[in-house]
């Protein structure tokens, strides 16, 4: 069986609030909710079976009923995140771990990644059952610099630095364990492959794609925005 979990509990601190004053997984992209087009996309993969969507505490009661809504949305479970992206994970872990049987494997992907495609989370399948662990990444095209004090000071070798995405995966157990090391050894971080590769698993790279952009700050919206326009025209949906 397998699970995914999707961090969407964040305050978007960088992206700023909207007049209404919600985080930015919550602002309308192309006509749904931010946070919808990736749990839509992970709904609609058979192989995936529940989905813990995390939310801020108070938003917890109005994204139960909007998903209650939709179609296939039975496999969603809404809950509260925590303090941290690492928090709310940890708590989607520790819903999934009650579970009759609890999942195989877990994938965990943040609703700040839009463009999740079904391709994206069947390579991200296809190597998680053969690797045991796995996170999409890009490789990097530009020129990496190390600066000092507003200077530069040295060239970064490029050819062996990558771009971490999401969806990572693992088997559900040692994702599970990791954390409750990380936790252990008061490890913080941003991102799960840094947890599992802590607890000394080999985390596979699976070629991510440069559609799956990550909305940080508020051009990323609008880039976003544009290159779901520009699909829609062009009938370019298969090629992500
Ligand atoms: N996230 C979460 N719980 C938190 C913090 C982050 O579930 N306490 C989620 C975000 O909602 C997002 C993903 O983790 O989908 C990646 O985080 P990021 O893009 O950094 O979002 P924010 O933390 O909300 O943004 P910022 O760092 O600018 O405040
Ligand atoms: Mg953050």
């Amino acid at each position: 069986m397998i699970a995914a979990i999707i961090p969407a509990a964040g305050s978007g601190e960088r992206f700023g609030k909207d007049q209404d004053g919600k985080a930015k997984q919550f602002l309308q992209l192309a006509g749904k909710p931010l946070y919808e087009w990736s749990l839509k996309e992970l709904c609609a993969h058979e192989d995936i079976s529940q989905i813990v969507l995390l939310v801020p505490a108070q938003e917890v009661e109005s994204i139960k009923w909007e998903t209650s809504q939709g179609i296939q949305m039975s496999k969603v479970s809404v809950i509260a995140g925590g303090a941290s992206r690492q928090q709310s994970v940890v708590k989607g872990l520790s819903f999934l771990s009650q579970s009759q049987p609890p999942p195989d494997y877990v994938l965990v992907h943040d609703a700040a990644r839009p463009m999740l495609s079904q391709k994206m989370i069947q390579d991200t399948i296809d190597a998680v059952t053969k690797f045991g662990a796995c996170t999409l990444a890009l490789p990097v095209s530009d020129t990496i610099k190390k600066t000092e004090g507003g200077t530069v000071s040295e060239t970064v070798d490029r050819s062996q630095l990558v771009q971490i995405q999401t969806p990572q995966a693992a088997k559900f157990t040692w994702l599970l364990e990791a954390h409750e090391k990380a936790i252990a050894d008061n490890l913080s971080t941003t991102d799960d492959s840094t947890i599992l590769q802590h607890n000394g698993h080999k985390v596979h790279i699976v070629p991510g794609s440069a559609y799956n952009l990550k909305i940080t700050n508020p051009e990323d919206l609008l880039i976003c925005q544009s290159l779901i326009f520009s699909q829609k025209a062009n009938g370019l949906q298969a090629a992500i």
